[in-house]
């Protein structure tokens, strides 16, 4: 546990290194901004990047993902998600966002229609416009957190290829449940339909809840590519990785044909940093789990308790994504910034929507920090808040 006391956040390597969050803002406020831990990385990975940089051989990468990385991909997916796969269903990606750009690519045609969750991070809507697609919202109430299992249906059209799960969700953090991903899985086999699953956040579940794999969902794998990353549980993503599970040949094919090796690859240090997460820093995860479910509990007892805000506990992730009254999310987010010295992100709004329409009013807030970090945030926000 030691790993996740206060003293163990160095500013001064976040000021250095943290171009996006600390690094990028004057030193008065505090960043909550990227879903990007405040942790250094785990000491195997920090050793694997070291004896590589002794070693000194930097050559081309295999295509698609050396053997010995995903031979550990295939291990750890086998064994800590149960969907039973080998290397050759593994491939490597420079993070999880290339992977949802490359699915999409793979997968739709200029004018195909993609059903995605409003709100959902905006990776998804930019995968399918990259692809020259269109986007399809279905609403994830607000009040409930429920998924619209039912409207689903109604928004296939001929031209709908795909859809699109988070799971966990980002920003709502839910985990979702057996009925939720099968009813999924059957509008994808009754429409045959493609599922992009991006599981990024699969390892971050709390209240001893687990995590379902979309793929191993009855009928599922066939028609599923399954993204997951290093970002969110390593505290390793400026090393841009990450991988796909495809257990379907011919898509497997398809996808190696729109991504290269050659074109994309992915490079040594970050798959030998990779590898060393997998194989030797489970234990670092699990306590950072622990760390951050104490963190979870606080943040959503001081934002429960603050006047002029609507917020519900995380299952999942470490963002917690609070309803403001009386303001815009780019109000609320400015407010913020000035009155409380915090930043956040607006859900909705000008001039980037980082969440979609259903994201409006509400801010996402990331906790992936120290405990006095937190305490020093929520005291200015709930401030802030109080004075509206
Ligand atoms: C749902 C989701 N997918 C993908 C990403 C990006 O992942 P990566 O850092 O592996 O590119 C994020 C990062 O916040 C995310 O929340």
């Amino acid at each position: 546990m030691s790993n996740f006391k206060d003293e163990n956040i160095r500013f001064d390597l976040l000021r250095k290194y943290s171009a996006n969050q600390w690094g990028r803002y004057p030193t008065d406020i505090i960043p909550l901004t990227a879903a990007d831990p405040d942790f250094r990385a785990a000491e195997p990975i920090r050793k694997a990047i070291i004896d590589m940089a002794i070693d000194g051989v930097f050559s081309y990468g295999a295509d698609g993902g050396n053997n010995d990385f995903r031979q550990a991909c295939a291990v750890h997916v086998t064994k800590n998600k149960g969907i039973k796969c080998k290397p050759d269903e593994i491939h490597a990606l420079n993070g999880v966002a290339q992977g949802m750009m490359l699915t999409c690519k793979t997968l739709l045609e200029p004018g195909d229609e993609a059903i995605i969750f409003d709100p959902v991070d905006f990776l998804f809507g930019k995968s399918i416009k990259a692809a020259g697609a269109k986007t399809v919202l279905s609403k994830i109430d607000w009040e409930t957190l429920s998924f619209d299992l039912e409207g689903l249906k109604e928004l296939v059209t001929p031209k709908t290829k795909m859809i699109c799960v988070c799971n966990p969700h980002n920003p709502y953090g839910r985990v979702l449940n057996q009925s939720e991903l099968r009813a999924m899985v059957d509008l994808a086999n009754d429409h045959d339909l493609w599922i992009m699953s991006d599981e990024i956040w699969s390892d971050i579940v709390y209240d001893g809840r687990k995590h379902i794999p979309t793929a191993t969902i009855t009928d599922a794998i066939d028609r599923t590519i399954t993204l997951y990353g290093f970002s969110k549980t390593y505290a390793m993503a400026g090393l841009q990785l990450g991988y796909a599970v495809i257990q379907n040949k011919d898509l497997m094919k398809r996808f190696k044909e729109t991504s290269p090796g050659y074109l994309y690859p992915v490079n040594n240090v970050s798959q030998a940093a990779g590898r060393a997460a997998l194989m030797e820093a489970g234990e670092w995860a699990s306590n950072f789990i622990v760390h951050l479910e104490k963190i979870r509990d606080y943040v959503y007892e001081r934002l429960s308790e603050s006047p002029n805000v609507e917020v519900h506990k995380p299952e999942g992730t470490y963002v917690i994504f609070p309803k403001i009254h009386g303001m815009t999310s780019v109000e609320a987010t400015d407010y913020l910034l000035e009155e409380a010295k915090v930043a956040v992100v607006p859900g909705h709004g000008e001039p980037f929507s980082y969440f979609g329409p259903g994201g409006e009013g509400h801010i996402r807030i990331v906790y992936s920090t120290s405990m006095s970090i937190i305490e020093e945030a929520m005291d200015r926000i709930v401030k802030a808040l109080t004075k509206l």
